[in-house]
């Protein structure tokens, strides 16, 4: 809409503000008045007018099959359009007009804002739609009447702070109309079903409101005496929610046509099923997370008894073999201490790199110096191909610690790239480089066969070994990564 304001019109900031606050409720005015509604503003020439917005009931069918907006009428075209526009007034017409054979009502309503006329509001009722009207189609109507006497004498919406409310109650999820002493005068059957819900026993017709509403909830169920009687009351145009076992929003739309309170609408929602479905996924995710924490703690104990078991052991291959299987351990829990933390199943992978590469030259290096650092970045990544990156990102990388330097030590760096749907990650040192009979594919021994499985069975991605322009040994991975 803002965009077609400003091509067309010479409407103000303050202007449009007033025009979004009325958009963000007219859905309630659609559904009342069974009707479509599309806002037409004058053109900077006035010449004609702009169709900037539509809305469509959800009570009824649509008079329009097409989307309106960014039409233009002139001048002329749209008599009643005028007349709305040029006297101030909601003007209606008698007959129907006949639209590809539907018999369409259009009223016309003025946009107005302190003194001014901003625009009008084409109403248009479908009229195959409304048979022989019945109560809760009488007591919609007459409230649609009054909002647009508001929007015409420049009540509505209201000024200051607007419903923001992601839940908020539509027409047909509970509607009461109470008068000017916040007494209900209609219930719709489905409000009447939400109170019967809080434990309401009799009829609503008749009673206070804010009296009853007190009556059913207890008073650490319900927001404080100033806000129930405001909003049950009918008297302030704000939202609520009340109740534990069925808890319901509560919207009032103060009613003042000429200026004067008459009563209010009152919308309810039953948002019982939502609010446990919210609790649900709350404890979901907490378990997720709790789990992640204790497979990590799990296998740090692990960790630790091989760590042990190791100490026990003379120097040689069964202990350095013991070692290593505690670093491969503590690059799992590595990542699983990560996804405890994170808030869904992604994971920030470029603290687990880092974390892994200091890791590594640490143990690793027996006191030579690695320098290592990370370029680029691997981007969140999903726990399914975290876990396994983690553990090929360790045999990698002790491999160069391993194999790649002498006592002189050397430099590591691991750069990773994101592409549309892809991760490459290169590991390159700067060291003596692989041997002359150094063949991937036959490589048997254990760290590389490690890499080789996660890489192409579970990664389903690519491996490359080869020199180093320059001296050393480069790796290349090419993963897929859908999401993320
Ligand atoms: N960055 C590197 N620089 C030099 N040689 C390497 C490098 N990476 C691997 N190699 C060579 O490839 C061989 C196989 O590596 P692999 O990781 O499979 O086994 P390993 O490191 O010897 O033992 P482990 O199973 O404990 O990892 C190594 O023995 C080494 O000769
Ligand atoms: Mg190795």
């Amino acid at each position: 809409m803002t965009e077609l304001v400003r091509t067309h019109t010479d409407l103000d900031a303050d202007d449009v503000l007033w025009l979004q606050k009325l958009l963000a409720d007219w859905q309630v005015i659609a559904d009342l008045s069974f009707a479509d509604l599309v806002l037409w503003l004058p053109d900077r020439d006035d010449r004609g007018y702009w169709a900037v917005a539509q809305m469509r009931p959800t009570t009824g069918p649509t008079a329009y099959v097409d989307d309106l907006v960014g039409a233009y009428v002139p001048r002329g075209r749209r008599p009643l359009i005028d007349s709305a526009y040029t006297q101030a007034r909601v003007a209606r017409e008698g007959d129907p007009e006949w639209r590809d054979d539907i018999p369409v009502r259009v009223e016309a309503i003025p946009v107005r804002r302190a003194d001014r006329i901003l625009g009008v509001i084409a109403r248009n009722t479908n009229l195959l739609g409304v048979r022989t009207p019945s109560r809760l189609e009488l007591a919609y109507l007459q409230s649609a009447t009054d909002l647009a006497q508001m929007i015409a004498t420049g009540h509505f919406p209201f000024p200051g702070q607007r419903s923001d409310h992601a839940d908020s109650p539509r027409v047909g999820d509970g509607f009461l109309r109470v008068d000017e002493a916040g007494r209900v005068t209609y219930a719709s059957p489905n409000a009447l079903s939400v109170y019967r819900r809080l434990g309401l026993a009799t009829d609503l017709t008749g009673l206070d409101l804010a009296e009853t509403t007190r009556a059913l909830v207890p008073s650490h169920r319900r927001p404080d005496e100033e806000t129930l009687s405001a909003v049950l009351g009918g008297q302030a145009p704000r939202d609520t929610e009340i109740g534990s076992d069925t808890v319901v929003i509560v919207r009032a739309i103060p009613l003042r046509p000429q200026g004067e309170h008459i009563g209010a609408l009152v919308l309810l929602r039953d948002v019982t099923d939502l609010r446990r479905r919210d609790r649900e996924l709350v404890t979901k995710d907490a378990t997720i997370r709790e789990i992640h924490h204790r497979v990590k703690n799990n296998l740090q104990t692990v960790a630790a008894l091989l760590r042990l078991q190791a100490r026990r052991m003379d120097a040689g291959s069964g202990r350095e073999a013991l070692e290593e299987a505690v670093r491969r351990v503590g690059s799992i829990a590595i990542v699983h201490e990560t996804l405890s933390q994170a808030f869904d199943e992604l994971v920030d992978f470029d603290d687990v790199a880092d974390r892994l590469r200091l890791m590594v030259a640490e143990v690793g290096s027996h006191g030579a110096g690695v320098a290592s650092r990370r370029d680029g970045s691997f981007g969140t990544l999903p726990a399914e191909v975290a876990t396994p990156l983690a553990m090929v990102l360790t045999e990698v990388l002790q491999n160069a610690v391993e194999h790649g330097f002498g006592e002189a030590g050397g430099a590591i760096v691991v750069s990773a790239q994101r592409l549309v749907g892809r991760l490459q990650v290169v590991v390159e040192d700067d060291g003596h480089g692989l041997p002359p009979d150094f063949d991937l594919d036959s490589s048997a021994s254990l760290g590389l066969s490690i890499v080789r499985t996660l890489v192409e069975s579970e990664l389903d991605g690519q491996l490359e070994m080869g020199p180093r322009p320059g001296g050393g040994t480069r790796v290349r991975l090419d993963l897929p990564v859908v999401r993320g």
